[in-house]
């Protein structure tokens, strides 16, 4: 599974760390379902947009890269993303896959050279159809004016595939994903599909055209082909046989709806004529707006993942983008709404409900558990209800719904939150006979079953949050590095395991000290008494 590769004109923002976020989210379920699991990533460094912004910072190309690039990995620490293998378009393997490709398709006879006068959009990197721009040829993603250029290139015969890319979007109804985004590519490829030119005759950076030194390969054509590399060794031939071996074709691509047609329709055409095996799934996430316009560099209305990471813990970040934004449509980002779905979650809900059934374990029950989870009859209410929402869970991580995936662990903590309230277990050690506290002390173990299936459950969203919550119930480091999808069924709390003293599971976001806008004048409130 891939993210796209990300262009490195500028540092990362939260649009670009969404994808990762995302992905790393579908990696972490897959490993647990005990898949193999090649997560790629990486980033797309050549072309006219990344050597622009290299001379505005009067740097070479290359030197700029490697200090964005750096940024890029930075950030993905910051945010536990546990990527298989990171390319850079700019490494000498990726540029031998390349010039490799090109060849084959050329030998194919697919590449043809011609003269080419179209609008420019350097932000997109792409030539605009008049329908594509707003009045003044306009970008609507920029919001800049898009150039006239007139250039003698070389073009990919893509109009050669339409019958077969059209059976591919057409035959394969989860080809492209949502099905929303799947009735746009139809539209695209009935419309027609048309060559592209995959050269440039006027930028310097770029991989040179074997054939035609003078022009440097366009930077679509280059990076798609990071899918490849990203799998190969130094010198290896990106032939089918070895890609294969390493677990090509991918299983799916995330990429965001403004680089759909690439992915769904350029991208296919370019392995067909490659002879490689195509991709079996392309899903299309939103953007992440900022007042219902798309968060972006070239617009300035960015939100900085690194400040938001540094206050809050990855784990939040984590969770609000894949709580909040339905995956599959466009999400805006308000620091307060991402505080509140923190608190409420992680704070209130999940990390409540362990504490307050640890504490009063703690004190009635000498730090050690009472009973087996598995001492729980199978019809108790709440045993009955996670095991529903484990299924539930394992669909919409399966379905890449991944909001659904976190509602279905939320709920499995508001129940167990609902279940100590109407069990009170608290009034049966205040004054309850023998077997009522007994009794009391099986229901707080089903209620930490409940929260250790949680934490299974949202592993993959919140790891850190997970791995402390295994840790509060008295498990050791292994049994958590260990977890495996199988592990959300009831039963795994023992009887008479040790935790320690419990601490709260997550410090509620409390302050007025906002990092990404003004504080509102209710937190300063607050924050004032
Ligand atoms: N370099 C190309 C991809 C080449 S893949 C072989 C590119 N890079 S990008 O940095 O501009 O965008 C990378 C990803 O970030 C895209 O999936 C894009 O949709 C995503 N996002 C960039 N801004 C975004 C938002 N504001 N919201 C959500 N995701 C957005 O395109």
């Amino acid at each position: 599974m891939t993210t796209p590769l990300y262009y490195v004109n500028a540092e990362p923002h939260m649009g670009s760390a969404y994808t990762t976020i995302a992905a790393d989210v579908v990696a972490r379920f897959q490993r647990l379902r005990g898949r193999r699991v090649t997560f790629v990533t990486g980033t797309d460094e050549h072309g006219e947009k990344i050597a622009l912004a290299a001379s505005a910072k009067g740097q070479a190309p290359k030197q700029h890269c490697d200090g964005v690039v750096a940024a890029f990995q930075e950030l993905w620490r910051l945010l536990d993303i546990s990527y298989d293998s990171f390319i850079r378009t700019t490494d000498a393997k990726h540029e031998a896959v390349v010039r490799a490709m090109l060849e084959q398709v050329w030998q194919r006879g697919d590449i043809y050279k011609a003269n080419y006068e179209g609008w420019y959009c350097v932000g997109c990197e792409q030539y605009k159809d008049d329908g594509e721009m707003a009045p003044g040829n306009i970008c609507p993603l920029h919001r800049t004016p898009c150039q006239e250029r007139k250039e003698e290139n070389y073009f990919f015969a893509l109009s050669k595939y339409q019958r077969q890319i059209e059976e591919l979007i057409e035959g394969d109804a989860s080809f492209v994903q949502p099905a929303a985004r799947r009735n746009e590519v139809l539209g695209w490829v009935r419309e027609g599909l048309r060559d592209f030119s995959i050269s440039r005759a006027a930028v310097a950076w770029g991989i040179p055209i074997p054939r035609e030194p003078g022009q440097t390969v366009y930077v679509w054509f280059d990076a798609l082909f990071g899918y490849a590399s990203a799998l190969l060794q130094d010198d290896e031939a990106p032939n089918a046989e070895a890609l294969a071996a390493v677990g090509w074709p991918a299983d799916v691509h995330l990429v965001g709806k403004d680089i759909l047609r690439f992915h769904a329709v350029y991208w296919p055409g370019m392995l067909l004529a490659a002879g490689l095996p195509l991709p079996r799934r392309v899903f299309a996430h939103g953007f992440l707006t900022k007042d219902g316009l798309k968060m972006g560099k070239s617009l300035g209305n960015v939100l900085e993942p690194g400040p938001l990471v540094r206050a809050y813990g990855s784990d939040a970040v984590r969770l609000f983008f894949t709580k909040e934004v339905l995956f599959g449509q466009d999400g805006d980002f308000s620091e307060q709404r991402f505080r509140d779905t923190v608190n409420a979650s992680l704070a209130n809900s999940v990390g409540n409900l362990a504490n307050r059934a640890l504490n009063l374990l703690h004190k009635n029950c000498a730090a050690a558990l009472p009973a087996a989870a598995a001492d729980v009859p199978v019809d108790n209410p709440l045993r009955a209800y996670a095991a529903a929402q484990v299924e539930a869970a394992a669909a919409a991580y399966d379905g890449l719904a991944l909001h659904e995936a976190v509602e279905a662990a939320l709920a499995v903590a508001a129940r167990g939150n609902l279940y100590m309230a109407k069990t009170e277990p608290w009034t049966a050690y205040k004054k309850g006979s023998d077997a009522d506290k007994a009794a009391a002390g099986l229901n707080l173990v089903a209620v930490l079953e409940a929260a250790r299936i949680v934490a299974v459950l949202l592993s993959p969203v919140t790891p850190r949050f997970a791995a402390r919550m295994y840790d509060a119930l008295g498990f050791e480091a292994d049994a958590f590095n260990s977890l495996r999808w199988v592990d959300a069924a009831w039963g795994a709390l023992p009887a008479g395991q040790d935790f320690p003293k419990p601490v709260p599971l997550f410090a509620r976001i409390e302050g007025d000290t906002f990092v990404s806008e003004a504080a509102p004048a209710k937190a300063l409130a607050t924050a004032a008494t």
